[in-house]
């Protein structure tokens, strides 16, 4: 699995700009499903059908192909691009790293004359591409750049920009690579500016019309120095989502994965997170509302340009999800 991984989290895919994430997910999971669609917002819609027929109902998976990135909103004379963020990026994280653009384009970031005790506002950094003019400048206002940094695997972690969410887009093509029986008509999507506003799950889940809905995509943590008190830590199982910011899970659906997870003997634990949301909030409030939970990959670093994971925790995922769709549900309230 590390592989994908590998190659999903170094893919460039800034939301609005999913192109190159999407061909890579559609070439891995062309062999395990029975139809795969493309909409108008480019929303990867890949549909496996349930065994036994008839099936049990549709359930929904989702995970998002986008990342924060820049975007370019002005050029000056001396070819130094100003930009504003596409998702929710800190100016602490940007300083000195490097971006890439669709067409291959690298640049750095720089920063105006600044007090060196404060962390500068947005507006004071720039992109460096070596260009000198706006006329060489191999980019155009409107073009979008993503965090370049190489994947590495130490130990048990895994360490990625974007690990939000190639993360959850590589638990659901290894779920579909491992899947034998479902008793569900799997919709599996892989959606498309979920950073900028959930769009893509928002119309996604309107198509599809799911009885059940899962968000799969990455939490933070309490485990590390001074951060936030919160009971979710690396290494310790896949985090079953009770509430965020967004949203309150489905509590039916919820104590029904603690109770697969607890029956499998699959680690798990409680999320209550304070700041985000995920896909789960848009496919919750669906035409009439459907029920919908998360499963989330414990994350350190979240949108930074490096993000950590834990191989265990991703694999706890895909084994619950696996024992998810052999068997029926009761939701009850
Ligand atoms: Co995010
Ligand atoms: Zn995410």
């Amino acid at each position: 699995m590390e592989e994908i991984v590998r190659e999903l989290t170094e893919a460039y895919g800034p939301s609005g700009a999913e192109g190159k994430v999407r061909e890579l997910i559609q070439e891995r999971i062309a062999p395990y499903v029975d139809e795969q669609r493309v909409d108008a917002l480019g929303n990867l819609i890949a549909c496996k059908r349930a065994g036994a027929s008839p099936a049990v109902g549709r359930l929904m998976l989702a995970a998002h192909m986008d990342e924060i990135g820049l975007i370019v909103s002005y050029i000056d004379e001396k070819g130094f691009l100003r930009f504003h963020p596409m998702g929710g990026v800190f100016p602490l994280t940007l300083l000195g790293g490097r971006v890439v653009f669709e067409n291959g384009t690298m640049g750095v970031i720089g920063i105006e004359r600044w007090q060196e005790d404060k962390i500068p506002p947005m507006d004071k950094l720039f992109i460096d591409v070596g260009a000198t003019s706006p006329a060489e400048c191999p980019v155009k206002v409107g073009d979008i750049a993503g965090f370049h940094r190489p994947f590495f695997a130490q130990g048990t972690r895994w360490v990625g920009k974007a690990m939000d969410d190639r993360i959850g887009c590589a638990v659901l093509v290894e779920f579909l690579r491992q899947v034998k029986e479902t008793i569900y008509d799997l919709y599996v999507v892989f959606t498309v500016q979920e950073e900028i506003g959930l769009r893509g799950a928002m119309v996604s889940a309107f198509a599809v019309e799911p009885d059940v809905a899962i968000a799969v995509d990455i939490t933070t943590t309490g485990d590390y120095p001074e951060s936030d008190k919160m009971a979710v830590e690396l290494g310790k199982g896949v985090a079953i989502k009770v509430k965020d910011s967004g949203m309150i899970a489905h509590p039916g659906l919820r104590r029904h994965l603690v109770q697969l997870a607890e029956k499998a003997g699959i680690p798990y634990q409680l999320e209550v997170l304070r700041r985000g949301t995920t896909d789960a909030y848009a496919m919750q409030v669906s035409r009439e509302g459907v029920p919908a939970g998360v499963l989330s990959i414990p994350t350190r670093y979240a949108h930074t340009p490096s993000e950590m994971v834990d191989q265990r925790d991703v694999r706890a995922a895909v084994d619950l999800l696996l024992h998810l769709v052999a068997q029926p549900m009761e939701l009850g309230g």
